[in-house]
């Protein structure tokens, strides 16, 4: 049975953060507006109706992350799984593998991406398991260059993406979140490191373009990547 597997990513050790409020542990347990970061982020998932949860932790935190998620949320299926090295996005999103069977359909997100609306609620995921493909969302800022950037036809489908690029082709930001068929795990196997060490998530991205199965989706509402301090003060605005 297709089964949606919502994969969320709380490893980063959050370097910019580090001492905001005091902060030394990760910035995914950093009080947001008086709950920890990760329990904003499972609320906010609950809330789009995604109920299975695999959580992705770091070797120094995951006791803590799991105190502080299991207290918080006795009722929900939540599993856990540690990144052991720092190596990217992709290379989180793999350590959930043991999670994915055949037909499921992966609900990736970044611990820290907040949103105003549910940038999946008009996607049919039965379709997605059944034709395969990725979904990736994109949002329209000032400064494309501090993200991956996507360029997109006419009909909304992602001719590339670049990482962080220098000269972005477009002011189109690909936010945290991403939708994957059950071939995900196969194509992070064969990605190479970038040129900083990681396995990236574009690069991922960009194996679904060339099968030119990745369809964009822009969002509608706010988008807040909470990294910083000043983006932090501005979702715990918006929250409330
Ligand atoms: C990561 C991704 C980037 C994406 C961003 C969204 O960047 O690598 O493609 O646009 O998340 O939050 P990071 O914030 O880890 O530098």
């Amino acid at each position: 049975m297709n089964k949606i597997k919502t994969v969320i990513a709380a490893g980063g050790l959050g370097t910019r953060l580090q001492g905001f409020r005091g902060n030394d542990s990760t910035k995914i347990l950093l009080e947001v507006d008086g709950s920890p970061m990760i329990v904003r982020q499972i609320e906010q998932l609950s809330k789009w109706g995604l109920e299975e949860f695999i959580i992705i932790t770091n070797p120094s935190f995951d006791e803590l992350i799991k105190g502080v998620i299991t207290s918080h949320f006795k009722e929900k299926n939540i599993s856990f799984t540690i990144q052991h090295e720092q190596k990217g996005i992709s290379h989180a999103l793999k350590c959930a593998e043991e999670y994915i069977h055949p037909g499921d359909t992966v609900f990736f997100i970044l611990g820290d991406n907040f949103f105003e609306n549910n940038p999946s609620e008009n996607l049919n995921m039965q379709d997605l398991a059944k034709n395969k493909g990725a979904y990736i969302f994109s949002y329209k800022v000032n400064n494309p260059e501090e993200f991956g950037v996507a360029e997109l036809d006419s009909r909304n489908n992602v001719i590339s993406i670049e990482e962080k690029p220098t000269n972005p082709k477009s002011n189109q930001a690909v936010v945290g979140v991403y939708i994957y068929d059950d071939t995900v795990m196969d194509k992070i196997s064969i990605l190479k490191p970038s040129k900083r060490g990681e396995y990236e998530v574009t690069d991922l991205n960009n194996l679904y373009i060339q099968e030119g199965k990745c369809k964009n989706v822009s969002i509608s509402g706010w988008w807040i990547d909470a990294g910083t301090p000043d983006r932090i003060i501005e979702l715990e605005s918006k929250l409330t």
